[in-house]
Order: structure tokens, then sequence, then C-alpha cells
């Protein structure tokens, strides 16, 4: 049977820098205290480029290193909680700006683990043979989502986009097995409002406090704490999964890509497992957390970065509000 896999790459992230120390200007934070607690530097603000525009490019870069044309991609998939409209969506807008005309188009929102579920997703249509070849995008301006006075939350993001072809594997990342799941029971635990119910008829709760809640533009609202375990937690699960799946053993895996969120997420994930630290792929020092941006983005960088090898195996982790959580070995060829 052959395999899908990935035959192209690309990202994109906004021009703009935000330091720790810039947050610090406005906020009660300091750079100490973001380094030491989360691992980030420093990560890309929008300043000019909607959603849309950021999925764009990381779609035309990763279109043109896989050889394709835009009329050869038959589905266009992006995952996004930042779109720039609710209708149409992202993925209809990034279909007209590269003339892909054959393409199907839609978005998909799994949070954080918007990359891997796109990516299985597209895994299974072209599996069943209904497409060829599809392009799969996660893109973020979470920057305008975010509450800039909540200091727990606001330094964790950033804005940026990652994107892949996936294909019939020929050259690339062949898919080996994945998996995705997701625990709707804590959905409270992340959460970003859309907007309230408004008709001639509402008659939910008409206390202020409700009032004034629904008035607010959508944030996003985090419980830190169990966030991080539930993290550390199904990253752990998703590799001894994946690995007894694949009859594999650690010692298979040459790297391990999982969501960018938190380097003490990382590590303690990296323990729990017992898989040294410098198999996880990171670069959140640079970007935070791009949400369904950032396995794309740091797939993107590994590959770049030359250091993958024939045969290398490779497992992609993410979490994410939902709580979502998905992982996809991938052997390289
Ligand atoms: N700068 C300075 N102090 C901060 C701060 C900041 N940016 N953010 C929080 N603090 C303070 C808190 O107010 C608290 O102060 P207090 O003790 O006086 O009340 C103290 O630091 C400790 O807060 P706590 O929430 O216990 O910190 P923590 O070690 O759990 O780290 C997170 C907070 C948010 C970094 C951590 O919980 C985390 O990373 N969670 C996962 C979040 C995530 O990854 N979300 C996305 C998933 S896709």
């Amino acid at each position: 049977m052959s395999h899908v896999g990935i035959i192209g790459t690309g990202s994109y992230l906004p021009e703009h820098i935000m330091t720790n120390d810039d947050l610090s200007n406005f906020l009660d934070t300091s750079d100490e205290w973001i380094r030491t607690r989360t691992g980030i530097r420093e990560r890309r603000i929008s300043t000019d480029m909607t959603t849309s525009d950021l999925a764009y490019e990381a779609g035309v870069r990763a279109l043109e290193n896989s050889g394709l044309k835009s009329e050869d991609i038959d589905l266009i998939i992006c995952a996004t909680i930042t779109p720039d409209y609710f209708m149409p969506s992202c993925a209809c807008i990034v279909q007209d700006r590269l003339g892909a005309i054959n393409a199907a188009a839609f978005d998909l929102v799994a949070a954080c683990t918007g990359m891997i579920y796109g990516m299985v997703t597209a895994e299974q249509f072209i599996k069943s043979g209904m497409y060829e070849n599809v392009l799969v995008i996660g893109s973020e301006t979470l920057s305008k989502v975010l509450d800039w006075e909540d200091r727990s939350s606001c330094v964790l993001f950033g804005d940026g986009a990652g994107a892949v072809v996936m294909s019939k594997s020929r050259d690339g990342g062949k898919i080996l097995t994945s998996k995705l799941e997701s625990d709707g029971s804590k959905y409270n635990l992340l959460t970003c409002s859309a907007i309230p119910l408004q008709n001639p008829y509402v008659n939910i709760d008409n206390s202020k406090e409700a009032k004034i809640e629904m008035l607010r533009q959508p944030k996003i609202k985090m419980f830190g704490q169990e966030v991080f375990k539930y993290a550390v937690r199904t990253i752990t699960d998703n590799i001894n999964y994946i690995l007894n799946k694949a009859k594999l053993t650690k010692e298979d895996i040459t790297y391990i890509i999982p969501h960018q969120a938190n380097q003490r997420i990382i590590e303690q994930a990296s323990k729990s497992c017992k898989i040294p630290i410098d198999k996880f792929f990171m670069n959140l020092d640079r970007y935070g957390n791009t949400s369904a941006a950032s396995v794309g983005i740091a797939l993107d960088e590994l590959l770049s970065s030359g250091q993958l090898k024939r045969k290398d195996r490779i497992i992609l982790v993410g979490f994410g509000g939902g709580m979502t959580s998905g992982s996809i070995l991938l052997e390289w060829s």
C-alpha cells in the first residue's frame, strides 16, 4: 500500500518582533519571568497582515517547495481560530489568491492541534482516492484575540503560518501512522468567545455582568496550570500510543516536533516519556505559541536546516483548546 506523505513545506512569520522587554513596558512582567517560566524570548506580531495573508505566504512557499502548480491542488484546508471572516473561509481566500482553481477549500478549528487535525484529514482524503494533492495551512493572528492586560496569557502567544503540501508519497515524509483525540469535557480550560446571541427575542441571562461580558471583544481565557498538566500528559500519551501502534521504540525516533507552547511543558514531557530533550525540536524562544501554525513552522524549519536524513522518523504531536490532541509519525525518504 502506498503511503500519504509531505512533498513540500513552507512558513511565514510577520516581520515585527515583540520582545519580552517590550511587554514589560506596559505589563507587570519581566524578561526573566517569561524566559524562566516559558522559554519564550520574543514573538512576531502582525502589524498589517491578516490570517489569510499569512496563510497565503506560507502556502505559496509550500507549493513552490513541492514542485506542484496551484492548479494541481485539489483541496485546501486552513486550520485557524483567528479567521479574517466568519464567512468566507480563510481557505477560500487563499484559493483565490493562489489561483488554485481546481480546489475545494474549507477551514478547520482544532485550536493548537489544528495543523495535525488538518494533516490527518488530508491524509484520509488522499487515502480514499477522492483527492490527490492537498495544501494544509495552519495560520493565526492570535494577537487580535489576546487580552493584552492579562500577563498570564498574552505573553505566551504570537502570529505566524506554516503549510504543507500532501500527496501520495514520492520523496519526502511519509505518514506511517496518526492519531486524533478530543476531550470536550475540558472545553472550559482554554476559550476564546465568539459573538453573543443577538436577535429581537434574546432572553438569556439578563444580569449586568453577563451583559458586560457579552459586549467584550473575543479574548483568549485560560486556566494555565490545568492546561499545563493536560499538555504534559497528552504529549506523553500520544508518543507512547504512536510508538506502540507502529511497533517502534523511542530509539527509532530521530526527532519529535511538539506544539510549541512552553519549554517547561516539553521538558516535563521529555522526562515522562524518557526521551532525551535534544530530540525535541524547539523554536518557541523566537515565535512563542503560534497555535495552529506552530507545528507547520517547526517542521519547515527542521527541514530547511538540512538536519533530516533518509529514514529518519519524526513524531509531530500537538494539543490545544477543545481540548484536542493528536500526533503523526513520519518517515523521511
Ligand atoms: N509575569 C510575571 N508574573 C506572572 C506572569 C507574567 N507574565 N504571569 C503570571 N504571573 C504570576 C502570577 O500572577 C502568580 O503570581 P502570584 O503568585 O502572586 O499569584 C505567579 O506568577 C505564578 O503564577 P502561576 O500561574 O502559578 O505560574 P505558572 O508557573 O503556572 O506559569 C503559565 C503560568 C501560564 C506560564 C503556565 O501555567 C503555562 O504555561 N500553562 C500552559 C499554558 C499554555 O501552554 N497554553 C496554550 C496551550 S495550547
